[in-house]
């Protein structure tokens, strides 16, 4: 039983058999036929001209990062983002760019707050290139479309691009009962996970207009990401679309429900402000090493991060291991 991440999840039957069948080509010449056909497919689904398939969500925040700013630019991102926590500080490493960091509200700018954010035209100042969102945010939330709407009108107005980290995009479309177009539609680049809770073993796509994408194309190949034969992977991502997005929703409601369980538990805090996806987030007042103890009856979670536990759930998990999760930690806990 693994509530580590929704990245751990395994390929499914029907992607293994599409990965053995995937025609290829190379896919730095643009041959690789099985590519092209989940690029476009991504594109149209997100309603973006374009797509470019890269080998994970690191790698396309980071792409796209590097295509829509030059060095010595500055980005604004909320300081609880993917890009700023947990990328190795790749975007001062690849792109020289700095990081202009807002005060997150739950995952949420204070858009005076960017207004103020956003550098003038002064030859001492950095250029503010760029603004970035996430939605789903890794906090387990998905933010509503009219704060999305307001750092993206905000952008127009300055002639600034917009990135969204769209790692779990499918997650907040469904928790905002929405088309991802329309989450989409904030945003000039999207970059979306194949590999979290849909499942595929390895990849994610950069979307945007196809000038945006034919930068982003070269870029990728300084990075050293221009992969070959690499249809074979990109099919596991085409059953990932046509298979694995439906079924979300289940995780999302097994996240409700673990969270009520593990409420219910004393000294437990589940964090119900932020669950909306698969994630549940908590904190708890007993001092015991839940990620060992757990360990020990064969149930993987993460050690605490910033104090709290995260319990991810995937089409790997059932509601026979959630259950057997609770009880887990109602013995450990001896409540
Ligand atoms: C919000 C968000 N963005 C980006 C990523 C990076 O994805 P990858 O692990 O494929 O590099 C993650 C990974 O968990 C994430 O949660």
């Amino acid at each position: 039983m693994d509530f580590r991440s929704d990245t751990v999840t395994k390929p499914t039957q029907r992607m293994r058999q599409a990965m053995v069948e995937a025609l290829v080509g190379d896919d730095v010449y643009q041959d690789d036929p099985t590519v092209i056909r989940l690029e476009n497919m991504m594109a149209q689904r997100l309603g973006k001209e374009a797509g470019l398939f890269v080998p994970s969500g690191h790698f396309s925040n980071q792409c796209a990062i590097m295509t829509h700013t030059r060095r010595g630019d500055e980005i604004i991102v909320l300081e609880d983002y993917h890009i700023v926590v947990h990328e190795c500080g790749a975007p001062g490493l690849l792109s020289g760019v700095n990081l202009r960091m807002a005060r997150s509200d739950l995952g949420e700018y204070d858009v005076e707050e960017v207004k103020r954010l956003i550098r003038g035209d002064d030859i001492h100042e950095p250029r503010t290139a760029l603004i970035c969102l996430e939605n789903a945010h890794g906090n387990g939330r998905a933010i509503p479309l009219i704060a999305m709407e307001e750092v993206w009108q905000l952008a127009q107005e300055h002639g600034i691009p917009v990135h969204l980290d769209g790692a779990r995009i499918f997650n907040a479309a469904v928790a905002l009962e929405c088309d991802v177009k329309e989450i989409a539609r904030y945003a000039d680049s999207v970059s979306v996970c194949l590999s979290k809770g849909l499942a595929a073993p390895i990849g994610s796509v950069l979307v945007g207009s196809k000038e945006f994408i034919e930068k982003a194309r070269r870029n990728r190949k300084v990075m050293g990401g221009g992969m070959r034969q690499v249809g074979v992977i990109a099919a596991a991502g085409i059953v990932a679309l046509e298979d694995m997005v439906e079924r979300l929703e289940e995780d999302h409601i097994l996240a409700n429900y673990f969270g009520i369980q593990v409420d219910d538990i004393e000294g437990i805090h589940v964090a119900w402000d932020r669950l909306d996806i698969n994630m549940v987030f908590f904190t708890m007042d007993h001092e015991v090493d839940l990620a060992a103890e757990l360990l020990e009856r064969d149930i993987l979670i993460n050690g605490p991060e910033f104090g709290e536990y995260r319990i991810v759930m995937s089409k790997d998990v059932t509601k026979q291991d959630v259950d057997r999760l609770v009880i887990a930690i109602k013995e450990i806990l001896a409540v």
